[in-house]
């Protein structure tokens, strides 16, 4: 159990992001909620609360410098530290155009969503976790972050992405006592894949090997295990949760 402990986690109030908050609360630690939708992070709040769990929702757009240090400030004032953080808020853009037919805006917003975004994450969080005395972090980006996908190219290119921010910040800060790691989920039942095209959804469930969707908690009780003690020594790593996916 992790009690006395304050976890970060983005895009919570949906999906990855929400089932991540609610382990890490039954873990023990506190929750600061952090999305966009302040209808779904008020909505994800109540439900923890509802359950027994210290939790709090912080409205944050994680493309916004000021609105990530705000969330993560009110969190270190609420809780009093931060000692882990899971950077779950994505999209994933436009589906279907080939990599010379896709929008610059649809690039646009992926990249300042999905990595930019973690980004701006990890630069609030290292400093406010490094006050508290040391812990983890752990970034989400996808299979599309170890391979390729076609007509997926903005969502494949921030995903790279997020697995080369990880692996340098964690090399960066292990020695002063944080840790990053990423998770790489497969196809997973969330509300990002029930605006998924049918026909695709069907594509991706038969190549993978499993032949199944991935649970929420699946994604959730691995982000909780990097960042516990267990998990002391994994540093810097894009854990692959897809089902053997990309061992083909
Ligand atoms: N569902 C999958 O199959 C799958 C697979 C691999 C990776 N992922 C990744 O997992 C993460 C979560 O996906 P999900 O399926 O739970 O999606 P979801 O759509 O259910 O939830 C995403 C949450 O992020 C929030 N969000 C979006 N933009 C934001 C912003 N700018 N600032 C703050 N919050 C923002 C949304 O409001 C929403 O609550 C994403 O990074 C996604 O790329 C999902």
């Amino acid at each position: 159990m992790s009690q006395g402990k304050v976890a970060f986690v983005t895009g919570a109030g949906s999906g990855i992001g929400k089932g991540t908050a609610l382990a890490f609360a039954e873990a023990g630690y506190a929750v600061a909620i952090a999305d966009r939708d302040e209808a779904a992070g008020a909505a994800a709040e109540a439900e923890l609360r509802a359950a027994g769990h210290s939790a709090a929702f912080f409205a944050c757009d994680v493309t916004d410098d000021a609105s990530v240090a705000a969330a993560v400030a009110e969190t270190v004032e609420r809780f009093g530290g931060l000692h882990a953080a899971f950077n779950a808020a994505g999209i994933e853009g436009e589906h279907g155009k080939l990599t010379a037919e896709g929008t610059l805006d649809n690039w646009n917003r992926v990249i300042a969503v999905d990595l930019t975004g973690t980004w701006l994450c990890l630069r609030h969080q290292i400093p406010a976790i490094l006050k508290s005395g040391g812990g983890a972090i752990v970034n989400c980006a996808s299979v599309a972050g170890i391979l390729g996908a076609p007509a997926f190219s903005a969502y494949v290119a921030a995903k790279h992405g997020v697995v080369g921010l990880t692996r340098t910040a964690a090399i960066e800060y292990v020695r002063q006592g944080v840790r990053v790691n990423a998770v790489c989920p497969g196809t997973i039942a969330t509300p990002m894949n029930q605006k998924l095209d049918p026909e695709l959804l069907k594509g991706l469930l038969a190549i993978s090997p499993a032949g199944r969707m991935g649970l929420v908690s699946e994604v959730a009780r691995t982000v909780v295990f990097l960042c516990s003690e267990g998990a002391g020594f994994i540093n810097g790593q894009a854990i692959s949760v897809d089902g053997g996916w990309n061992a083909q």
